[in-house]
């Protein structure tokens, strides 16, 4: 008997799915069970790499989530709506579902999960997070004995594609947005990978399982990329750092009362931090717990295959248990969702980080002490400041902080932007 499954998507993520599962030869055979009933698109005439049975393929979306013969339907359209109601119609139905949709977990997860709960279905999302990695499931199990401290990612292969692109072959930032884009890796709107939404995404469905706690994904502090420039790239690189865009969450040991730094923000690296390394399109995850210590969870974060390759990983999963119950009682806590309250969530104001800042300023005697002025009278220690050179008749100075308070940092610069020698602060980023 085949386990039969409808797909909602054939995009980039959809058709390396179906290929993996026309395909099994070789692979678990779990997968020889497992039969492709429908598709939904929304253009049907459009080429595709694959070749699906005349039939298969449909415009017609809700048919799919409500057809009495599929028992999974899998989720690869992207986007909040329709994701969010299809999801949960498909709930509704008893379906049980495989998503590779962040964007529609990190917002609309308690009311899909809740959902799930009621109806005894399982939701399932290992390529939601770090394409191809292994992440989802090591969280959720293979961790689970610890307390989780610290999780620091590199969880937008888009943004890692174009930071490397750019630090290693100078590359401009307009065209590796446009080759990411090409290869699949983009999001359909990319200004979610390059303004840091969808690493956002990412920290705050990881958050949740490492902590232990719902996330509200508004409580995620966002910075994007854009602001990165090629100067900043150079400058990093003569001080010892790489520039990554980082997702991080930070607790103290996973209790209840614990509060939490959530933040994605485009970071100085150093060149011997183990993220430093990570380039193109993959993704990297450090996970730190008591008493494990320290791992990391590396590979491709983006594309077709890898993210393919989670997706049918979930739904082998499903498989293997509707074979085994014949159909699920009680849902494993260890695959379900089980989180009722809310993680308290530091404001960005109250952290602790070190900074990298950037000033252009008249080229005129003791402003650098009138910077150090400045810095001291709001408790900013500075670890370097260094004149790099002059951009025509204006001075560039270059400062790094130790470990300050981002409240006190911020409020120095306001002190130092009312000097009269300052012209700009051309970029403020946060150093690992
Ligand atoms: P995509 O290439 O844009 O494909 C989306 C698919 O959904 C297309 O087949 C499209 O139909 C269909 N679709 C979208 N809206 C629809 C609607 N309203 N009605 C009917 N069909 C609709 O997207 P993707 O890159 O595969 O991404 C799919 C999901 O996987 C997203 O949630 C994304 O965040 C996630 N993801 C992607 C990657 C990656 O590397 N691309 C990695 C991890 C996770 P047409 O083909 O007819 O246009
Ligand atoms: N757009 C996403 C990225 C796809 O570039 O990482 C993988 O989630």
């Amino acid at each position: 008997m085949a386990f039969k499954i409808g797909l909602l998507g054939l995009g980039t993520v959809g058709a390396g799915t179906a290929q993996i599962l026309v395909d099994p030869s070789g692979r678990n055979p779990l997968l020889k069970e497992i039969l492709i009933s429908q598709v939904g698109v929304r253009s049907p005439e459009k080429a595709r790499p694959i070749q699906l049975p005349p039939g298969v393929i449909t415009t017609d979306l809700e048919a799919i989530v409500t057809n009495p013969e599929i028992e999974i339907v899998v989720e690869l359209l992207g986007g909040l709506e329709p994701a969010r109601s299809l999801i949960l119609q498909a709930i509704d139905q008893g379906k049980h579902v495989v998503t590779a949709n962040k964007a529609v977990i990190a917002r609309h997860g308690d009311e899909i999960y809740e959902a799930a709960n009621r109806a005894g279905v399982y939701v399932l999302l290992e390529a939601a997070v770090g394409g191809g990695i292994p992440i989802i499931k090591p969280l959720k199990q293979s961790l689970g004995a610890n307390r989780i401290t610290n999780i620091i990612g590199i969880v937008n292969g888009t943004t890692n594609y174009i930071l490397t692109q750019m630090t290693t072959a100078g590359a401009d930032f307009t065209d590796v947005l446009a080759e990411a884009q090409r290869l699949g890796y983009a999001e359909a709107d990319p200004t979610a990978d390059v303004d840091g939404l969808d690493a956002a995404d990412k920290i705050a469905i990881l958050a949740s399982l490492g902590f232990g706690g719902r996330v509200q994904r508004e409580d995620v502090y966002c910075e994007g990329i854009r602001q990165v420039s090629a100067a900043d790239i150079a400058y990093a690189d003569k001080l010892g750092f790489v520039i990554k865009l980082l997702a991080i969450a930070k607790g103290l040991g996973g209790t209840e009362s614990d509060t939490l730094q959530l933040r994605v923000h485009p970071t100085l690296v150093p060149k011997s931090h183990p993220l430093a390394n990570i380039n193109g399109v993959n993704n990297a995850i450090l996970v730190e717990g008591d008493p494990l210590g320290q791992v990391m969870f590396y590979g491709p974060g983006a594309g077709s295959g890898p993210t393919a390759s989670a997706v049918v990983s979930d739904i082998m999963n499903i498989v293997a248990i509707l074979k085994s119950n014949g159909q699920t009682q009680t849902l494993d806590p260890l695959l379900s969702c089980v989180h009722q309250h809310y993680c308290q969530i530091t404001p960005i104001e109250a952290i602790e980080t070190r900074f990298y800042a950037r000033f252009l300023t008249g080229d005129v005697p003791g402003v650098i002490g009138h910077l150090g002025t400045s810095f001291g009278n709001h408790q900013v220690s500075l670890e370097s400041v260094v004149q790099i050179g002059f951009q025509g008749e204006l001075a560039e100075i270059v400062v790094v902080t130790h470990h300050v308070c981002e409240g006190n940092f911020r409020t120095a610069l306001d002190e130092i932007r009312s000097l009269e020698a300052i012209k700009s602060i051309p970029s403020i980023l946060r150093v690992l």
